[in-house]
């Protein structure tokens, strides 16, 4: 791994569906350890810049992707590049929270057993444990690991989702509204994850929810039709936004 000082850098990133154009030269560096927060009206491209980050576009027929997407000074398009180790290092956790249908357990070692890295009981188990820890889960499910997932609540399956991603030790989470299917309490609570979890992961999360985006971030950018408008610090974005356009948007003007 080479030492360089950004997370990802994405250079001159152009991202077609077909003959439909839906990132328009994206350059944003995103550094690490750190939460960079993605905002702008539906539609715009931020789920799909999201998915090129760790190439889950590569299966939709049609998809192309021009530029270049440095993840830790490394080309992640590259012909070399191995897709199960690149997305063991890039997570990602869903709008929807998606458990497998299977035991607590299972769910969180589901990742570590496929990759076959640990066959040591013991060294699963602890691992399992250490994951509902570093995703705020173990308290509510220490005495019911061998329960169904899908028994826990909406809140609870969207951090075990972020336990099963934080069991194969990646460096970044990709979070795409990973709170908009939540009430205000399981929001909190996954926003406060958020903030502990930046100082051991790099995180990129896509919200609609402005107050959301400047609790958790650092730095913001607003897409708009594809392209990139406005990438600052979170404060400078919603105090003092460089663009009349961002203006009009974080002020509920536009979008
Ligand atoms: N699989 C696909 N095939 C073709 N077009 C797509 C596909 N996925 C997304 N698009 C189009 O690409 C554009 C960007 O979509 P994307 O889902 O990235 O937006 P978004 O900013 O995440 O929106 P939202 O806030 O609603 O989630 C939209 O015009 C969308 O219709
Ligand atoms: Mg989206």
């Amino acid at each position: 791994m080479q030492n360089s000082e950004y997370s990802f850098e994405v250079q001159e990133l152009n991202f077609y569906y077909g003959s439909f154009q839906a990132l328009i030269d994206i350059n944003i560096n995103i550094k690490p350890r750190s939460v960079t927060a993605l905002i702008g009206p539906s539609g715009c491209g931020k789920s799909t810049f999201l998915r090129c980050l760790n190439r889950m576009n590569d299966t939709i027929s049609g998809a192309r992707v021009e530029g270049k997407i440095l993840l830790d000074g490394e080309d992640i398009y590259a012909p070399d590049v191995d897709l199960t180790d690149l997305r063991k290092r890039v997570g990602m956790v869903f709008q929807k929270p998606n458990p497998f249908a299977k035991s607590i357990f299972d769910n969180v070692a589901f990742g570590p057993r496929v990759q076959g890295l640990i066959t040591d009981k013991k060294q699963l188990e602890e691992l399992v444990v250490t994951s509902l820890e570093n995703a705020a889960l173990w308290d509510d499910v220490k005495d019911s690991l061998d329960d169904d997932a899908l028994g826990l609540s909406l809140g609870q399956q969207q951090r075990l989702c972020i336990a099963r991603v934080l069991a194969v030790e990646p460096d970044v989470i990709l979070m795409d509204e990973p709170a908009s299917a939540l009430d205000p309490i399981a929001t909190r609570k996954i926003e406060e994850l958020i903030a502990v979890l930046k100082e051991n992961y790099t995180i990129v999360i896509v919200t609609h929810n402005m107050q959301q985006a400047a609790r958790v971030s650092e730095e913001t950018g607003l897409f708009w039709l594809g392209e990139l408008v406005e990438f600052s610090l979170t404060e400078e974005m919603f105090t003092r936004p460089e663009k009349k356009l961002t203006e009009d948007y974080i002020t509920g003007r536009m979008g």
